[in-house]
Parts: C-alpha cells; structure tokens; sequence
C-alpha cells in the first residue's frame, strides 16, 4: 500500500471526525462540487476515493443521488459501511483503488474530492482518468477537486489549513478552526497543470476545464470574512473537470 493511502488509513477515525466538522469540506469542496454537478436527483454518480463516505451521504440524502464511493483505505470504507448498516441509504461502497475497480455499471457523473494530489507520482495519475473513462457514460464528466497546482501561499494559515513545502511534497497542516491547533497534518503533491491535463487526454478525456471555488454563504456567515479572505485569494483547490 502506498504511504500516500497509508496516511489516511492508519488516522482514520481522527480523520473522519475532522473531516465531519471541517469549514473547507463542508463550505468549499462539497457545495462547488454540488453546484457544478447540477441537477442530481436519480443520477448514478462515483465517488472516487471517497473516505468515510461524509459526501456520500448529503448527495443522497440531501440530493437524490445514488452513490458508489470507493476508497483504498480500508478502516475508511469499514467506518462508511458501518453508517450505511445503521442508516440505510442505498449506498454501494467498496474498498478499491482506480486499478482494482470494476464494474459492468455505467455513471452519470464520476467525482473525486482532494483525492488525486496523494497519487504516489504523476505517472498513478492516468489511473485515476483512465478508470473514470471507462465506466462514464458518453458526455459525462469526473470533477475532481485538487490542490491548486498554481497555489503559491505556502506557510500562511489559510482558512483552517497551512501548506509547506517539505521535501518536494506539500505538508498540510489541519487546524482546528479559530485556535489554530494542529489536528493532524498530510503529505501531499503539488502536480503540474501538464501532468494533469496529459493523463487526462491520455485517457481518452477531450474537454478540459477548471473552476474556482468559493465558500458559500453560510460558510461566510458563520466563520467570518476573514477567515476566508486568503482562501478566496490564494486560491489553494481548483476543480478539474474533465468530459467523455
Ligand atoms: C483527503 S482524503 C479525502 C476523502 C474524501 N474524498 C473527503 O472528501 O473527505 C483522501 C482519500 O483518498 C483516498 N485515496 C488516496 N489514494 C487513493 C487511491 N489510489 N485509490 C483510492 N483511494 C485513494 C485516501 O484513502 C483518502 O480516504
């Protein structure tokens, strides 16, 4: 198993509870990704990577979506599991990677939140593009929300994160919001713009876009201008889109 997966396996439960109350999960990265999905009700979408499921079920319950996650580590898929058994949603998950995963099922829409940045190298990355491919119906799309390979802010706290560089690699810092203490932290890369877009042609991917993201409203309200501010100007995720 690769250390990149091994981080999030050997935390699990830290990082499933963090991940549960966390401004940038729940404020950034899943309502972009809901608005860019669109209108989800009945659509079948894939949840690469998909931790312990927290995203899963606001887009079924919330949503009307019918989810598979898949994630490669397993106390993650055993702690989403377990959420499904007690409250039942209809939710698939299994405990895969891109290399492993098979299926004779075709979705609607494949997606990934911060996911591809802890591929071991950017060669794993076609991976990623190429399993998204081959089970996406034609002109469906894999939204992938990553680390922005444009960020340049390194050692400032931005919202509840700060990112360093160490050895090549970025350090994330997860703060605990207004304190600032350290939860926990993670290894991650920062790939080139070309890696990204050359393992997602060489899939087969054609159209390529990237969006910004933007905290919602309610994320505004109840954290602060502030504390977005460097976010919104640092820009530190962008969302990779890519179309069958
Ligand atoms: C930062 S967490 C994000 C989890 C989830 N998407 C979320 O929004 O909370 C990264 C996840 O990607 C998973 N992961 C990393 N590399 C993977 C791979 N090659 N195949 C499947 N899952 C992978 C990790 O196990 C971890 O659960």
């Amino acid at each position: 198993m690769h250390n990149e997966v091994k981080q999030f396996d050997t935390i699990s439960d830290k990082y499933a509870s963090f991940v549960d109350g966390d401004p940038i999960r729940n404020y950034l990265h899943y309502p972009t990704v809901v608005e860019l999905l669109g209108d989800i009700k009945g659509k079948y979408l894939l949840d690469v990577g998909c931790g312990d499921g927290l995203f899963d079920r606001k887009l079924t319950k919330e949503f009307g979506a019918k989810v598979w996650g898949y994630d490669k580590a397993s106390d993650l898929i055993a702690l989403a599991k377990n959420d499904e058994s007690k409250y039942p949603l209809g939710i698939t998950y299994s405990v895969d990677d891109p290399l492993t995963f098979h299926t004779g099922e075709l979705f609607d829409e494949c997606l990934s939140v911060m996911v591809l940045s802890y591929a071991p190298d950017a060669n794993y990355l076609i991976n990623f593009f190429d399993s998204t491919y081959k089970v996406l119906k034609e002109g469906g799309r894999f939204l992938s929300v990553i680390f922005n390979p444009s960020f340049k802010a390194f050692d400032c706290v931005i919202a509840n994160r700060i990112f360093k560089i160490k050895d090549g690699k970025v350090e994330v810092n997860f703060l605990k919001p207004k304190t600032n203490e350290v939860k926990f932290t993670a290894l991650l890369t920062q790939f080139s713009i070309e890696e990204y877009t050359d393992a997602a042609r060489a899939a087969g991917f054609k159209k390529i876009t990237w969006e910004k993201l933007y905290p919602t409203k309610e994320g505004v309200a109840i954290l602060g201008e502030d504390f977005w501010r460097l976010c919104e100007q640092e820009q530190p995720y962008v969302v990779l889109i890519t179309e069958k």
